[in-house]
């Protein structure tokens, strides 16, 4: 992998597992206990906010007690260390890539950070919203979690699929690959000629994509990889 330049890495909730926060589709995981439509998409919303709120405040609350874990703090390494171009993507909603020293592009939002929806600011937010705070800009209290639910627009897009144009090499780790657009960029890596790699618990919904996969704890692999990338 010497000629490696450029590369961009695509988190999931797989990354953050080892620090305690649940994933999404895995046994026992987000999905089990709540019904997607009901706390992540638009309409729940419209139907019931409380529930919606009440759902986002806990795990903004949750994710606040926990701690970055050896796979967060060896990517914020190969950020800091490695010499060529790199964009770390995350489609996680946790600041835990931050906290580790990171500087991820969250494509799918943050709890921390509340949005508008009638002026459409994003403020930074790490308390409660089920309360109705005023918006800091407007004062409409209408403010929601400012994270992408199901039928909306990730953010950054064009500037995610820039950087996949032109990577040589996309590493996937800790996503089950069953949410597009996220689960399309190992496809629009490779047709641009990228190398792809895979780091995550099990075989992916994607798997067969990536050119080598390996399957074990996101804490083992990503500092195990970081360290390769690193001395080459
Ligand atoms: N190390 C590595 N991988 C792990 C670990 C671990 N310790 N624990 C679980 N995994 C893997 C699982 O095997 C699974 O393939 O992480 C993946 C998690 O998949 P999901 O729960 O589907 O999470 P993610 O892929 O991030 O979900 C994508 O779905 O609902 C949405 O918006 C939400 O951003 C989220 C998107």
């Amino acid at each position: 992998m010497a000629e490696i330049k450029r590369i961009v890495i695509l988190t999931g909730a797989g990354i953050s597992a080892e620090s305690g926060i649940d994933t999404f589709r895995d046994a026992g995981g987000l999905w089990e206990q709540h019904r997607v439509e009901d706390v992540a998409t638009p309409e729940g919303f419209a139907r019931d906010p409380m529930l919606v709120q009440r759902f986002y405040d806990l795990r903004r609350a949750v994710m606040q007690e926990v701690e970055p874990n050896p796979a967060h703090h060896a990517l914020a390494r190969l950020e800091r260390e490695f010499t060529g171009e790199l964009l770390l993507v995350t489609q996680n909603v946790d600041d835990l890539h931050e906290r580790a020293g990171a500087n991820p592009l969250h494509m799918h939002g943050e709890l921390l950070s509340a949005l508008c929806a009638i002026c459409e600011t994003r403020h930074p937010w790490s308390g409660t919203l089920i309360d109705g705070p005023p918006c800091p800009t407007c004062q409409a209290e209408a403010l929601r979690p400012d994270v992408v639910w199901f039928g909306e627009m990730p953010y950054q897009m064009d500037r995610i699929y820039r950087a996949l144009a032109n990577c040589d090499l996309f590493v996937s780790i800790g996503t089950s690959g069953a949410v597009y657009p996220a689960a399309g960029f190992v496809q629009e890596a490779k047709r641009h000629g990228a190398q792809t790699l895979e780091l995550n618990l099990e075989p992916s919904e994607g798997s067969h994509w990536f050119d080598v996969s390996r399957h074990s704890k996101a804490g083992e692999l990503v500092p195990e990889w970081v360290e390769e990338m690193l001395s080459e």
